[in-house]
């Protein structure tokens, strides 16, 4: 496994894998790997003839100063699991090899037609405005055939499926595809996050509590509407010590605006555990 620090030398790579017709999965991280990342990382191994994984902790999708801080840097334990899981590329620049001074400075912005006005994105004003910055350079230079991202960051996930499939923005993303992969859970139940290495044992008991949450909704769903669901989950979440939810919205899949109906419905969560600020989500 080769661990690259430049755009320059990660280019050079891929077009040399693309010169040979080999096909490149691309797993983009930001670092504090778990079994999340893992199922992503074994799925590109095995559908692609080379894997690329990128950790890289992006400055510019965060919009709180002490989240980004606070963010886990594992570098030396994730190239080791990485390499076991046999990736043939890991690219871990800095942020001033990523991005210019001008680009740190001045938001990048991409119209979403509104699918970055709910949920994280209204919650996290410009977040997904440095997502897709920094997918849409790492793609750039990676060229991936096929990448992979979890469905925990649903939004997230249908975002990058508009910029690659719907945006004029980079007639050359069109044929990448994307592909969303389970989300992964600890046996409690829990949904693996890099965040979770920032909860305590007792917090980490406590936030079990979320799924618990959201899969008895899927049977309360089976006699409730929507309207009542949603705020059963959120009240039930809300009962427990230490757990607060900031929102709880049932949307369409695909369009990501609020539903009454339970055709092609997800509930997406964001919880606060203490200072940990959890997502996760269920699909009905
Ligand atoms: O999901 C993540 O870890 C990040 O948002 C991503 C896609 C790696 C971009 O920084």
């Amino acid at each position: 496994m080769q661990i690259i620090t430049t755009k320059s030398e990660l280019t050079r790579q891929s077009a040399a894998c693309l010169r040979q017709g080999k096909t490149i999965g691309f797993v983009p991280t930001m670092g504090a790997l778990h079994e999340g990342h893992v199922s992503l990382i074994r799925r590109a191994c095995s559908e692609n003839e080379v894997c690329f994984v990128s950790v890289f902790v992006n400055p510019t999708q965060f919009n709180n100063a002490e989240d980004l801080q606070k963010y886990p840097r594992t570098l030396e334990k994730d190239a080791q699991l990485l390499a076991s899981l046999g990736v043939h590329f890991v690219f871990a620049p800095t942020p001033e090899e990523m991005y210019s001074a001008e680009e740190m400075a001045v938001p990048f912005v991409f119209d979403f037609e509104g699918l970055d006005k709910v949920m994280e994105g209204k919650m996290r004003p410009g977040h997904f405005n440095g997502v897709v910055q920094v997918v849409s350079r790492l793609f750039e230079l990676v060229r991936p055939t096929r990448a992979y991202f979890g469905e925990k960051d649903f939004q997230q996930l249908a975002i990058i499926r508009y910029m690659v499939e719907r945006s004029a923005m980079a007639p050359q993303f069109q044929g990448i595809q994307i592909i969303g992969c389970p989300i992964v859970r600890e046996p409690s139940g829990l949904a693996m996050s890099s965040r979770n290495e920032r909860l305590s044992v007792a917090e980490k008991q406590t936030a079990v509590a979320i799924s618990q949450a959201l899969i008895s909704s899927l049977e309360w769903a089976k006699s409730a509407d929507v309207a009542t669901v949603q705020q059963r989950v959120i009240d039930t979440i809300n009962a427990i010590e230490g757990l607060e939810v900031e929102y709880y919205d049932i949307v369409d899949k695909d369009t990501l605006q609020p539903t009454d109906k339970w055709q092609n419905a997800v509930g997406c969560v964001t919880v606060f555990c203490g200072s940990v600020r959890l997502i996760d989500n269920i699909q009905y």
